[in-house]
């Protein structure tokens, strides 16, 4: 079993660092030189390792492969204009790391694993956190049920794993959305407000449907009745009527977004009439009839800030209006600010590796 100081250390024989061009990252492609990998079994976590980045072996038996018995998070360091590297708001996504192990009936993460472990992991691989506006490092920790076997009952094996990869733009391109009438994301009782690999997986065949018809994501509806907005694709939604910023209310269906919860605080901050409430399609669309609705945005870790440029329902097809001073672009920048260290920190997010 481990404690604080038990962090084993093989470094590469030699980066590839100098074969990155970090002027062409997709994202998500391009991993660091090591990861993290800790086990957990016998009623216990094993030492954490950190070794050079590559395969694991693992049996065709193993859980994860069966009965998707999966966790991750996503999370982002920044690198500021004299060098130093922050995350922001890692004590976050280490309480919603457990809070989905918990749901999937995993062990949780002890936070000197989760937390210490990534700080290594970082400090080692410090030169890929890039300076730059929308450069960041992509944090990829996730676990996985690694017993072998076909029993569908939790697992007695996992492995939690930290991957990292240097990111630039989620989305290259505009993106519009279909309102979703058929399928759903999450019920609930389910595991929506967890970042379940399944929630995903989920996703993709109706994510697939929308991108035949044009549209880059789905706003997913109540499963109940397909009448209210809660996510917006990947991430959490944002509606702007007027002059008032709506977002639905968190609950056991809706992801409870770190990004979600900044912009939230930041619009307050800068005076913005903040409401966490259902949004009805039919008050997204007769908001669009009357000019009320002026923009819609999601927001996530990856993605960060993402206007959405037009919607389509079932019975009515919308491009947004173009602002001058968008809300989803003032309260972007101030969040990338506080991340990139060019402005106050008044709420404590950022965190100095
Ligand atoms: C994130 O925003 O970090 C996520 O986990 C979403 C993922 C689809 C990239």
């Amino acid at each position: 079993m481990t404690n604080t100081h038990e962090i084993v250390i093989e470094k590469v024989k030699t980066s590839k660092i100098n074969s990155i061009n970090f002027d062409q990252l997709t994202f998500g492609k391009t991993f660091t030189d090591h990861m993290l990998e800790c086990t957990w079994r016998d009623g216990g976590w094993q030492e954490v390792q950190i070794k050079p980045y590559g395969p694991i072996q693992v049996e065709p038996s193993c859980k994860v492969f069966h009965y998707g018995q999966a966790i991750f998070e996503g999370m982002k360091a920044f690198k500021d204009a004299s060098g130093d590297v922050f995350l922001f708001r890692p004590e976050d996504n280490w309480l919603r790391f457990n809070a989905s192990a918990k749901r999937l009936a995993m062990p949780e993460v002890p936070e000197e694993v989760f937390m210490d472990g990534l700080k290594k992991l970082i400090q080692l691989d410090e030169q890929w956190v890039r300076y730059g506006e929308g450069l960041s490092l992509y944090l990829r920790p996730f676990m996985i049920a690694s017993e072998n076997g076909v029993a569908a009952a939790p697992a007695t094996e996992y492995k939690f794993m930290i991957v990292m990869s240097p990111a630039f733009a989620y989305y290259t391109g505009d993106v519009r959305v279909v309102i979703a009438s058929q399928f759903s994301r999450a019920a609930d009782g389910g595991v929506g407000y967890a970042k379940a690999a399944g929630n995903y997986a989920a996703s993709f065949y109706p994510n697939n449907l929308a991108l035949e018809e044009g549209y880059q994501q789905i706003i997913w509806t109540d499963a109940a009745s397909h009448q209210y907005l809660e996510e917006a694709g990947t991430m959490n939604i944002f509606v702007r009527f007027g002059d008032t910023l709506v977002t639905a209310p968190h609950n056991d269906r809706i992801l409870n977004g770190v990004t979600r919860r900044s912009i939230i605080q930041l619009a307050k901050d800068h005076g913005i009439k903040m409401e966490e409430r259902r949004i009805s399609v039919s008050e997204l669309v007769e908001g669009a009839k009357d000019g009320s609705l002026k923009e819609i945005f999601g927001t996530g870790t990856a993605a960060v800030i993402v206007p959405i440029k037009g919607f389509k329902s079932e019975e009515f097809t919308c491009e947004l209006p173009v602002l001058d001073q968008p809300y989803a672009k003032t309260l972007k920048e101030a969040l990338k600010d506080i991340q990139y260290n060019r402005a106050d920190d008044p709420h404590g997010w950022r965190m100095k590796i």
